[in-house]
């Protein structure tokens, strides 16, 4: 949801700003703009469109000066206009803001300032500039400026604002926005994302909400809220900005869907103390609630069958926007598992402060790190799959998988085994790949008009069916549900016509009779039916044939062919997987 970067060094701000804000396009594709100081003047480009046609447009790296910063938007307030991209400016064109976040209370405060200040565009953000503006008027520093005026904003917000008056310095400040700081060689970065500066930096400083951090080409200083100063070392983060490229591929998505099995054997190294810390936590808990959203609640709700399947131990999971709404069972014998990819969605990290200011215990599952997820867990356990770019998550899904089958082999004193029976399984989740590939680009070629689908299955592998059909309405644009398979007799059958797709997930396990019963019913009904098994029927159309594998590892085995055919599907229909509209990769906003 929207990126900003700045930057302050000895050479040319602006291409190097351009560049981090590629690397965080993934948090948003409406609009673009970068901001300059030179010659005590602000100079600023932006436009809609993604940052290549505001750049093929505008040069934005042409842009002179030695500070600058930049934003990707995914709109919130405002429409996707020029006027409302980022950078936004006060009424004299002295003060520049990007912001990330929802500032909630904009309303009031621009019928407060719109008799002293003109204001042309929609957003929220623009309040912010015309706040600075009346506190700098009074005769205040920036960071004086910025700190009075956040005193009066609510809502969430990460900025990085620049001054012609002061121009050799960006102010920053976040409250439950992620900003992060680089520390360079005598140049200094503010992202978002640490993965945008990776290039020239793995030194980082990651603020805390109400820290405002005065970021000079000799140095930063940071300041809590009451202005005193804060010591803060910088740390070093273990990515390389060379995994997150897209080695050769036509997207990122079918990159790291490839990544899979290094996925698997990677989040199945851990360190095993720890993991067994974290299952015996599991364990003893009175009530243990598991949160998330997507994607990731989807891996929870398989955790929920290992946790019960193998270790006997029951547990709910609850989506991260509807957590907050059962805040009155949580409790400090409440243990809450927050799992997220990003470790920065905003529906998750509400749920989690909720559930830690009454006392529960915090256990996250988190790929990027040092996360705000991260932080403000009490145990913390890794992904360990590097950089996810493509919006959809694929690899990361598989490694929270892999992360739930380690805690429950770990809840049954078997770790070791759990941990060798991964490792082995990543060598052949990816056997079939070229054939099922082949198979898919035909049944996409087939299928790409239909503008419905439906994907069932039954016990663990219902949330898979529920995640292949998340994959497809989010990249291809059709209409699909999962559902387990014998709910779909209860009503949604009476939408199956003539030639509707099925992907029936039935492998061969104890669901597999059942499931495919449902499938005929459906085929009764004109359904085309898909079948993704390791056991062939007549009752398919087309059939993927996935691993066949012991029966709990089923949700592994099937995950490929699910990613693989709306990949396919996206791209048969011309869209682009990697940044499907309307989306973005890391849900900052409620
Ligand atoms: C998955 O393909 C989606 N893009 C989305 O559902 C995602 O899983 C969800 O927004 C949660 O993100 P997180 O894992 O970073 O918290």
């Amino acid at each position: 949801m929207c990126g900003i970067v700045g930057f302050i060094g000895k050479e040319q701000a602006s291409p190097v700003v351009l560049r981090a804000l590629t690397k965080l396009e993934y948090r948003g594709y409406d609009s673009a703009g970068v901001a300059s100081i030179s010659d005590s003047k602000i100079l600023l480009k932006k436009d809609v469109g993604k940052i290549a046609e505001v750049q093929g447009k505008y040069a934005l790296d042409g842009l002179p000066g030695t500070i600058a910063i930049g934003h990707v938007r995914w709109a919130t307030h405002g429409k996707v206009t020029v006027a409302n991209a980022h950078p936004h400016m006060d009424c004299d064109g002295k003060i520049a803001v990007v912001h990330n976040g929802i500032i909630e209370n904009y309303q009031e405060l621009r019928h407060q300032l719109e008799g002293d200040h003109k204001f042309v565009s929609d957003t929220d953000t623009e309040i912010v500039c015309h706040l600075i503006e009346t506190y700098m008027r009074m005769g205040n520093s920036l960071e004086q400026a910025v700190i009075a005026a956040i005193q009066q904003l609510v809502g969430s917000y990460a900025l990085a604002v620049i001054s012609v008056d002061e121009p050799n310095k960006i102010v920053a400040v976040r409250k439950s926005s992620p900003l992060v700081i680089g520390i360079g060689d005598g140049e200094y970065f503010v992202a978002s994302d640490a993965l945008s500066f990776l290039d020239k930096t793995n030194q980082v400083i990651f603020m805390e909400d109400d820290e405002v951090a005065v970021i000079a080409g000799d140095g930063v200083d940071i300041y809590n809220k009451k202005g005193k100063h804060v010591n803060r070392k910088p740390t070093k983060i273990e990515w390389e900005w060379d995994q997150a490229s897209k080695n050769g591929h036509d997207y990122f998505m079918l990159k790291e869907i490839i990544e899979g099995p290094e996925a698997i054997q990677n989040a199945a190294t851990q360190d095993k103390k720890h993991v067994m810390d974290v299952a015996m936590t599991i364990l003893r808990a009175e009530q243990v609630v598991i949160t998330a959203c997507g994607s990731s609640r989807y891996a929870a709700l398989i955790g929920r069958y290992l946790f019960s399947q193998l270790a006997g131990k029951f547990c709910d999971v609850v989506m991260a926007s509807e957590f907050q709404y059962f805040a009155s069972s949580i409790d400090k014998h409440t243990v809450v598992i927050a799992v997220s990819q990003s470790g920065e969605t905003a529906d998750v990290m509400e749920g989690v402060k909720m559930a830690r200011d009454k006392g529960a215990k915090i256990i996250s599952i988190v790929n990027v790190p040092g996360s705000s997820l991260a932080r403000i867990a009490h145990k913390a356990l890794y992904l360990n799959c590097g950089p996810e770019i493509c919006v959809a998550a694929t690899k990361s899904f598989i490694a929270q998988l892999v992360i739930f089958y380690l805690l429950s082999f770990a809840m049954m004193n078997k770790l070791d085994q759990g941990t060798k029976q991964l490792k082995g399984l990543s060598v052949g989740v990816n056997g079939s790949f070229d054939e099922n590939s082949q198979k898919l680009m035909v049944l996409a070629d087939k299928l790409h008009e239909q503008g419905n689908f439906y994907y069932i299955a039954r016990g663990i592998n219902f949330a898979m069916a529920s995640e292949g059909a998340l994959k497809l309405k989010e990249l291809s644009y059709i209409h699909a549900e999962g559902m387990p398979a014998g709910e779909l007799k209860h009503g949604t059958i009476a939408l199956i016509e003539e030639g509707t797709p099925v992907v029936a997930i039935c492998p061969n396990d104890e669901t597999y009779h059942e499931t495919v019963s449902n499938a005929i019913e459906t085929k009764a009904r004109g359904a085309f039916i898909i079948g993704v098994s390791d056991r062939d029927n007549e009752v398919y159309d087309a059939w993927i044939k996935v691993p066949e594998v012991e029966d709990i590892f089923y949700p592994l085995s099937v995950v490929l062919p699910l990613q693989l055919l709306a990949y396919y599907l996206a791209v048969r229909l011309g869209k682009d997987p990697d940044k499907p509209r309307n989306l973005a990769k890391s849900v900052t906003v409620k």
